[in-house]
C-alpha cells in the first residue's frame, strides 16, 4: 500500500494545542502517537519532512528528528527509503481484529445487548423457511419489516409508507451510502461541531468539504462564560443561506455528543432555510428515542417538514445499534421512493444487501419497542446518575451537564488536556476519546466524552482509572508515560 502525504499544514490543525509540559518533543511525539491511536491520523499517513514541519510549527528541526525517532523508537513510525516517514499502528494496537480484553473501553457509546436477545433470535430463525426459496440478496429489506419500521414513524406521529424505506447494515451504512450517492468531490456539507466522527469521515471520504456549525453544551462553565447551550441558530441559518450546502447532517435529539435536543420551533426554521437553499438534511436519529427524562414532546424531525418542498428536504435515519445491540446490524434510511431507489441501484458496488435473519429478528422486536426503550430509559438514568455522583466526588473543578436523554455526557475539563488525560488514562487500563476526535481542527480540547451507558461496577473502575490519569498530569503536564505497546 503506497502511503498518503499529509501536508505541514494539515498536521498543524490535526495537532491543536500540543504545546505544553516538559520538553517540546515529547509533547510533539505524545501528539501524534494519539492522532494515530484514537483514528484521527490514519495508519500509512506519511507525516511532512522534518525540516518542512519544523518550520510550520515553529520549532528547530532537531525537535522534530528527536520526536519522529521517538515515535520510530516505540514502533510507530517506519522511515521507508523513498517513502519518508509512515505511521502505523504498532501490531499489538493495531485495530483489533479480536475484542480487546482486560480493558475496558468507555470510547465507544454503545449499549449492552438487549435481555432475551438470544431467545428473540431463536424465535426469528423460525421465520427463516419463508424466505429460502429466494435468492437471499436483500438490497432494500423485507416487505414485513419495512412496513414495520414505516409504523412506528406512523405511531410516532410521522406519516410514513413502506416504499420510503430502505433497510441498511446499520445507520453507520446509510450516512455512508447517502453521502456516495448525494454528494460529489467539492460540495459543501455542512455538519455539527462537534459531531459524531465516523459521519464526517464518511461525509468528507464522500468528498464533501465540511462547513462547520457550532453546538454547545449546557454545561457550567459554558454558561458562566455566557455561551447559549445548543446550536448557533445565526450562524446555522447563514450557512446554509451563503454556503449551499448539498447536504447538511444534524442530530437534532440528544446531539452526540453534547446531549443537546433542538427546540421545535427553531427545527421548522431550520428546515425552511434548508428547503430553500436546496440542502437535504441528513437527520440522524440513531439516539433519538433515548429520553430520559426530557420535557415536552419530540415526534421524529421530518415530521415538522410539511410542506412537499421542505418535506423532501429531509432523510431520515435510524438503526437498532444501541436500543438493541450493536451487534444486530440493522439500520434504515426514510427519504421519499425516489431517493430510495437511486439509493437501491447504488448499492450494490459496495454490498449486495443486509442478512435476513437480522432483519426477522428486528421485525419481531419492533412492537416492542416503547418497552424495549423504557427499559434503556431506566438503565441510563442510573448511569447518568451514577456517573454524575461519581464525577462530583473525584473531580470537583470539572463541570459535568445534566443530559436529558442520549448515552453520553460532554465534560468540561476546565483545561485544554483531554488528548493528555486520554493518553495517561490508556496506562490505568481505560480507553476514554479524547475531544478533539468531535472536531475537524484540533479544538474541543477542554471536552472529554463519557458514556453512561456502562454498569455503575465499570463506570467506578473508570472514574479511579481517571483519577490515576488526572494525577499523573498534575505530576507531569505531559506525561512522560513511555510507550504502551503492552496495555492492550
Ligand atoms: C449518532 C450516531 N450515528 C450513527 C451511529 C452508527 O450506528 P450503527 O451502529 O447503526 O451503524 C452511531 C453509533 O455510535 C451514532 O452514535
Amino acid at each position: 500500500m503506497s502511503p498518503t502525504p499529509l501536508s505541514a499544514r494539515a498536521l498543524e490543525t490535526l495537532l491543536g494545542e500540543w504545546r505544553g509540559g516538559s520538553s517540546a518533543y515529547v509533547g510533539l511525539s505524545e501528539r501524534i502517537r494519539l492522532l494515530l491511536l484514537d483514528g484521527r491520523l490514519a495508519s500509512h499517513t506519511r507525516l511532512p519532512a522534518e525540516r518542512e514541519l519544523g518550520e510550520r510549527l515553529g520549532v528547530s528541526r532537531t525537535t522534530v528528528t528527536a520526536a519522529y525517532r521517538a515515535l520510530r523508537g516505540a514502533g510507530y513510525l517506519q522511515s521507508v527509503r523513498g517513502s519518508g516517514s509512515v505511521v502505523a499502528l504498532p501490531g499489538a494496537l493495531a485495530p483489533a481484529a479480536e475484542p480487546i480484553t482486560g480493558i475496558l473501553d468507555f470510547s465507544q457509546a454503545s449499549m449492552p445487548a438487549l435481555p432475551g436477545l438470544t431467545d428473540a433470535a431463536v424465535a426469528a430463525a423460525g421465520d427463516l423457511s419463508r424466505h429460502l426459496g429466494g435468492s437471499g440478496f436483500d438490497p432494500v429489506g423485507i416487505p414485513e419489516l419495512r412496513e414495520a419500521l414505516a409504523e412506528r414513524y406512523r405511531v410516532r406521529g410521522l406519516p410514513t409508507s413502506a416504499d420510503e424505506i430502505m433497510v441498511t447494515l446499520g445507520a453507520q451504512h446509510a450516512i455512508a451510502l447517502l453521502a456516495r450517492v448525494l454528494i460529489s468531490r467539492g460540495d459543501r456539507v455542512l455538519i455539527e461541531m462537534p459531531t459524531y466522527p465516523h459521519a464526517y469521515e464518511a461525509l468528507r471520504a464522500a468528498g464533501g468539504r465540511l462547513v462547520p456549525v457550532s453546538v454547545a453544551a449546557a454545561d457550567e462553565a459554558g454558561l458562566a462564560s455566557g455561551t447559549a447551550p445548543g446550536w448557533d441558530e445565526p450562524a446555522l441559518l447563514q450557512a446554509l443561506q451563503r454556503s449551499n450546502p448539498v447536504l447538511g447532517y444534524l442530530m437534532p435529539d440528544f446531539q452526540n455528543p453534547t446531549g443537546q435536543s433542538m427546540p421545535i420551533d427553531q427545527r421548522e426554521r431550520v428546515i425552511a432555510a434548508a428547503a430553500a437553499s436546496g440542502t437535504v438534511l441528513l437527520v440522524d436519529e440513531t439516539i433519538a428515542e433515548f429520553d430520559i427524562d426530557r420535557a415536552g414532546e419530540y415526534p421524529p424531525f421530518a415530521a415538522h417538514a410539511e410542506g412537499a418542498r421542505e418535506a423532501g428536504a429531509v432523510v431520515s435515519i435510524g438503526s437498532v445499534g444501541k436500543s438493541v445491540w450493536g451487534g444486530i446490524r440493522i439500520g434504515w434510511i426514510r427519504a421519499d421512493p425516489a431517493l430510495i431507489r437511486r439509493l437501491v441501484g447504488a448499492r450494490s458496488s459496495n454490498d449486495l444487501g443486509t442478512p435476513l435473519l437480522e432483519q426477522l429478528l428486528v421485525t419481531r422486536l419492533l412492537p416492542e419497542m416503547p418497552q424495549i426503550l423504557a427499559h434503556r430509559a431506566q438503565q441510563l438514568r442510573a448511569g447518568r446518575d451514577h456517573l454524575e455522583r461519581r464525577l462530583a466526588e473525584r473531580f470537583p473543578s470539572w463541570s459535568v451537564p445534566h443530559p436529558d436523554g442520549g448515552i453520553t455526557a460532554w465534560v468540561n475539563l476546565g483545561q485544554p488536556v483531554s488528548s493528555q488525560l486520554a493518553l495517561a488514562a490508556r496506562n490505568h487500563g481505560l480507553l476514554v476519546t479524547a475531544g478533539p476526535r468531535f472536531g475537524i481542527d484540533g479544538a474541543f480540547e477542554r471536552f472529554l466524552r463519557l458514556p453512561f451507558s456502562p454498569n455503575p461496577e465499570q463506570m467506578d473502575r473508570a472514574v479511579d482509572a481517571l483519577g490515576l490519569a488526572w494525577e499523573s498530569l498534575a505530576r507531569h503536564p505531559l506525561p512522560e508515560t513511555g510507550f504502551l505497546a503492552d496495555v492492550v
